[in-house]
């Protein structure tokens, strides 16, 4: 859909950082507007009861903001900054609402006008594309209930994602989740940007991620290939890391980055590997989260780490996280840890080494992907993983320590 000029005009009046001036001739052109296309819908990260983050890539270097406001009005406009500059002239849009107000319904729509050249430090504009108006509902501050549901290994599959989500995900019409977590290794290797498109965030616009946000933990697999270091790009993380930790209705989550699976000497990785470095990083950091009020307050606390520490074979990723996250986590009253990476979907229960249960999902192939869905409520959390041909292969209940 497009925009007049006119009306660009009379929205970025509000604004009022941007000087146009016609086409020239001579002008440096950056590139062609008539191809201007969104290469994504937007899609949402990071939502909590008072901000969210949209998301959306274009075809052509171009300024962008997104146009929103609760119930029926989008009077309200958002651009991403950065030292004083609106960000501009750029095809991967990030884009915070700030100040929403919780437990609302929030219409939206995204805009990008090409930037087609500068002459000087005048900016010539092109061709207006935007997205249809879009929807969220930002949780309440007091979220009672919360559902969720986890996929694990899809392996560059991203036919999973729709059958796994419409066949298990939702009761009726209406989807069982506020939101959808990766749990890693949704590619074998990441090459390009049009992958990532084409088999994870395509399939995710299509069924929830305009108005349901998701999030990816990286698994091994997400460290490879020659696109690996350009991912963060493409989603909203927390201080831009991949281990954070947040919270949604009575769930405190934690999200651990198990890194790659072989020593970091290991051949395949070039001498470009840096993880045991990394998940000792994050060992620190795990000793503040867990000693935290938020983590200690919460009634359940949820661990997502791709390679569990434990029942994942003896590689040394396997090794390494049990090495520095074993003890924190064994002492820190998790209710429930959630990984991939093995292939073969198992639950397993609270023991010496881990007193807490670890759910295992299974994938990539037919028969032996899972779906996890979580229904928590503040005394209870329903865990059940069901196998895609609808058999329940999990099933756990677990009674909140703290209400
Ligand atoms: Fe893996």
């Amino acid at each position: 859909m497009k925009t007049s000029r006119r009306a660009f005009l009379d929205k970025i009046a509000g604004i009022g950082v941007i000087s146009m001036v016609p086409a020239l001739a001579h002008s440096q052109e950056n590139n062609p507007t008539d191809t201007l296309k969104m290469l994504s819908q937007p899609y949402l990260q990071n939502l909590s009861s008072n901000g969210v983050t949209i998301m959306w890539t274009t075809s052509a270097n171009c300024f962008s903001w997104v146009e929103y406001g609760a119930g029926n009005y989008t009077s309200k406009r958002a651009v991403a900054y950065e030292n004083g500059l609106i960000q501009a002239n750029n095809r991967v849009n990030k884009i915070r609402l700030p100040d929403l107000t919780p437990g609302k319904a929030h219409k939206y729509r995204v805009f990008s006008i090409a930037i087609i050249g500068y002459q000087g430090s005048k900016v010539l504009f092109g061709e207006t594309v935007s997205s249809k108006m879009m929807s969220f509902t930002t949780p309440p501050l007091q979220e009672d209930e919360i559902g969720l549901v986890v996929l694990n290994d899809v392996h560059d599959r991203p036919q999973t994602i729709p059958q796994l989500l419409y066949r298990h995900g939702y009761t009726g019409s209406k989807p069982d989740f506020d939101f959808v977590v990766f749990n890693g290794d949704v590619f074998d290797w990441v090459s390009s940007e049009q992958q990532m498109i084409d088999h994870l965030i395509e399939p995710c616009t299509e069924i929830f991620a305009s108005s349901i946000p998701f999030l990816l933990t990286q698994g091994n697999h997400e460290c490879r290939g020659s696109f690996s270091r350009n991912i963060t790009q493409y989603y909203d993380y927390p201080e831009n890391r991949y281990y954070y930790a947040f919270d949604r209705g009575p769930i405190r989550f934690v999200v651990l980055d198990s890194g790659e699976d072989k020593t970091d000497d290991s051949v395949e990785y070039g001498g470009l590997s840096a993880f045991d470095r990394y998940r000792e990083e994050q060992a620190r950091w795990l000793e503040k989260e867990v000693a935290s009020t938020a983590f200690q307050q919460a009634p359940f606390r949820v661990v997502l780490i791709h390679i569990s520490p434990y029942h994942s074979g003896d590689w040394h990723g396997t090794l390494h996280c049990r090495k520095v996250f074993g003890p924190i986590l064994a002492k820190a009253k998790i209710d429930l840890q959630l990984s991939g990476h093995t292939h073969r979907y198992a639950v397993h229960q609270a023991d010496k080494d881990h007193p807490y249960p670890i759910i295992i999902g299974g994938g990539p192939l037919e028969g032996q992907r899972t779906l996890i869905k979580i229904q928590a409520s503040k005394k209870t959390m329903e865990v059940k993983m069901i196998r895609d041909d609808d058999e329940v292969v999990g099933l756990l209940s677990i009674s909140a320590k703290k209400a």
